[in-house]
C-alpha cells in the first residue's frame, strides 16, 4: 500500500478547519497555546472597524525563538510532548486568508508572544462569532490563576 502520511495530514487538517466553525473556538485553541507556554496574562483583544476585525491573543509566556516562529505557522508543527496536532496557528491563519486577511506573529523568548489576525468581517467565508462568552468563561474557570483579560474596541 502507498504512504497515506500525506492524504491522512490533508485529511485531519480540512475536517479540523471544518470543525473549527466560528471564532471563539480558534480563540480557545490560541489562549491555550498561551496558557501551555506558562503565561500568567492573557490578554484578548476585539478591534472592530467598518470592514476590519482584528483579534489580538497576547501572552507573557515563554516566547518562541526565531526558528520556532518561523515553524509555528506551518501544519503539524508542534513543540509539545502531549500534543495535539500543531495546527492552531495554522488553522487561524487559513480561516482570516480565507477573508482576504492576514496572521501576524510576533514572539520574544523569554517575553511572550502576540498573535494577530485581521479579518475582512463582511466577506462570505468570514466565520461568525460563536460563543466568546463561554469561552472566556471556561478559560478562566480552567485557568483560575491565569489572569484572563478581554477587551472591545471600536475604532
Ligand atoms: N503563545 C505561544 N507561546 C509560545 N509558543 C507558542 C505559542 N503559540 C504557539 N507556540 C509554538 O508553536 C507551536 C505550534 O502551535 P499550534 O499550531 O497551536 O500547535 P500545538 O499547540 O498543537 O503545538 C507550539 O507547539 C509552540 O511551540
Ligand atoms: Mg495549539
Amino acid at each position: 500500500m502507498r504512504n497515506l502520511k500525506k492524504p491522512l495530514k490533508e485529511l485531519m487538517e480540512g475536517w479540523l478547519l471544518f470543525k473549527m466553525k466560528d471564532l471563539s473556538l480558534h480563540i480557545l485553541d490560541i489562549a491555550e497555546n498561551s496558557i501551555k507556554s506558562g503565561a500568567k496574562k492573557v490578554l484578548i483583544k476585539l478591534i472592530e472597524s467598518k470592514d476590519i476585525l482584528t483579534l489580538v491573543i497576547e501572552d507573557d509566556g515563554k516566547g518562541m525563538d526565531e526558528e520556532t516562529m518561523k515553524k509555528a505557522l506551518s501544519p503539524f508543527f508542534s513543540t509539545k510532548k502531549t500534543s495535539k496536532y500543531g495546527l492552531g496557528l495554522p488553522l487561524l491563519k487559513q480561516a482570516c486568508e480565507a477573508t482576504g486577511g492576514n496572521l501576524h506573529l510576533e514572539s520574544e523568548l523569554g517575553k511572550g508572544t502576540k498573535v494577530t489576525a485581521i479579518f475582512y468581517k463582511n466577506h462570505i467565508d468570514m466565520k461568525p462569532l460563536g460563543d466568546i462568552s463561554a469561552t472566556l468563561i471556561s478559560l478562566q474557570s480552567a485557568q483560575p490563576d491565569i489572569e484572563i483579560e478581554f477587551d472591545y474596541e471600536e475604532k
